[in-house]
């Protein structure tokens, strides 16, 4: 195609996505009255909550090994997921990011590159260590790091993810701009085109939280959509976003999951106490846990805080409920998530260098009287305690404690 025949489809297609997402937008207006799509959190959500019913939890090659990952350190990652434990605490995707992407064949269907010579028979072996397999496209021309994108191609794309056994989808929005309205229209293609096949595909949303994605990502089929822009391997960056999701809750719940980004956890970045932090406050935000080292070669400590089961069990309780901050001096934060069981889980957080007695009055947690505590990163019953409880807590450090009543 010539580059003036290439812009050409390009404006049909962009003006095709325009008509069908004006379609959307009417019929939507229409069945849910004026403005609804707005405000509703789960605006006609065709998400499959059997798919996600709890945050997803697996494993990403993106933080780590970037447009390094291939082949051998997937199944690495694999083998290291079962081996390590991971796998026993609740972990299960194995996705591969940005850089998989080789050239269209003559038909138009996408090939692997030549660091993944065959895509079937490495989904094929992590499935026979009883995880799944995830893969890794943008709705563009192009993918963030300019690999071959879906755009033109969706049921293809589909239909070959399909074809190889392939599980969990993260499409991402490479684009530098994007209205709602085009971003609904090519999400729901997506969609559309993966239910299509028949096969059960996670379908995860990446484009940084733009047009408040959490108002329209159920009804376009998302399992979890990203929230924020790129975390990246420091505290303050892993702060930022974690501290940043408060409001967000009550988008979030058993097949549909605000997702502010992967786990940095064992990457090197940052110091115990900050991953400890990291992992406590996504597992109150019910954040998908997707870990993002490399999982061949993790310390003790990293392998422990990856699978503390009784933090795991707070982030994957099957009430669903996102946490939220209650209370907040300076830096010194209070966050609580609502557990099925009725316990409330607390995350006392200092945001300071220095160390600090922060305290969790009950009345804040809709909790009276006497409640037992819990240390949940210790395994230890602390007692029972009267109208509060307090903890001192290092810098940039947490004490995560359940209270029940
Ligand atoms: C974007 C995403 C990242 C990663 C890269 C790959 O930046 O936010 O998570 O997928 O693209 O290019």
């Amino acid at each position: 195609m010539t580059h003036s025949s290439r812009r050409t489809a390009g404006v049909h297609r962009a003006t095709a996505a325009i008509l069908s997402s004006l379609a959307i937008l009417l019929l939507a207006s229409f069945a849910y009255g004026h403005g609804a799509l707005a405000q509703s959190a789960v605006a006609n959500p065709s998400a499959d909550p059997t798919l996600a019913a709890t945050p997803p939890m697996g494993w990403n090659s993106w933080n780590h090994f970037a447009n390094r990952v291939d082949d051998k350190a997937v199944r690495s990652a694999a083998d290291a997921m079962v081996s390590s434990g991971m796998e026993g605490a609740g972990y299960i995707y194995v996705n591969i990011d940005d850089t998989w992407e080789g050239k269209r064949d003559a038909d138009g269907f996408i090939q692997s590159n030549e660091k993944f010579p065959d895509m079937k028979a490495l989904a094929d072996y992590v499935h026979s260590k009883g995880l799944k397999i995830g893969i890794y496209s943008s709705p563009g021309p192009r993918t963030c790091a300019g690999f071959e994108g879906s755009l033109g191609h969706e049921e293809q794309d589909a239909e070959t993810y399909a074809k190889w056994g392939l599980d969990y989808l993260k499409y991402d929005w490479c684009q530098p701009t994007g209205t709602r309205e085009q971003m609904i229209a090519a999400y729901t293609k997506m969609h559309d085109a993966l239910v299509k096949t028949g096969r059960p595909i996670v379908f995860s949303l990446c484009e940084y939280g733009w047009n408040k994605v959490w108002e329209w990502g159920p009804s376009v089929g998302g399992n979890l959509w990203r929230t924020t822009g790129d975390i990246s391997d420091r505290y303050f960056s892993m702060a930022d976003i974690g501290f940043g999701q408060n409001g967000l809750e009550k988008f979030a719940g058993p097949g549909h999951w605000n997702d502010p980004d992967m786990l940095e956890i064992g990457n090197g970045g940052m110091n115990e106490d900050e991953y400890r932090t990291h992992m406590s406050l996504w597992c109150i935000l019910a954040a998908p846990l997707i870990a993002g080292n490399d999982l061949s070669r993790m310390t003790p400590f990293t392998i422990e805080l990856l699978t503390n089961r009784e933090v795991i069990a707070v982030d994957q309780d099957p009430a669903g409920k996102q946490g939220y901050r209650v209370a907040q001096e300076g830096p010194f934060e209070v966050w609580m998530k609502p557990m099925a069981d009725g316990s409330k889980v607390v995350g006392l957080f200092n945001r300071q260098r220095t160390i600090e007695e922060i305290v969790v009055n009950f009345s804040q947690i809709g909790v009276n009287g006497a409640a037992n505590v819990r240390d949940l990163w210790l395994h230890k019953d602390l007692g029972s305690f009267r109208d509060k409880f307090s903890a001192f807590v290092p810098s940039h450090g947490v004490v995560l404690v359940r209270i029940k009543p």
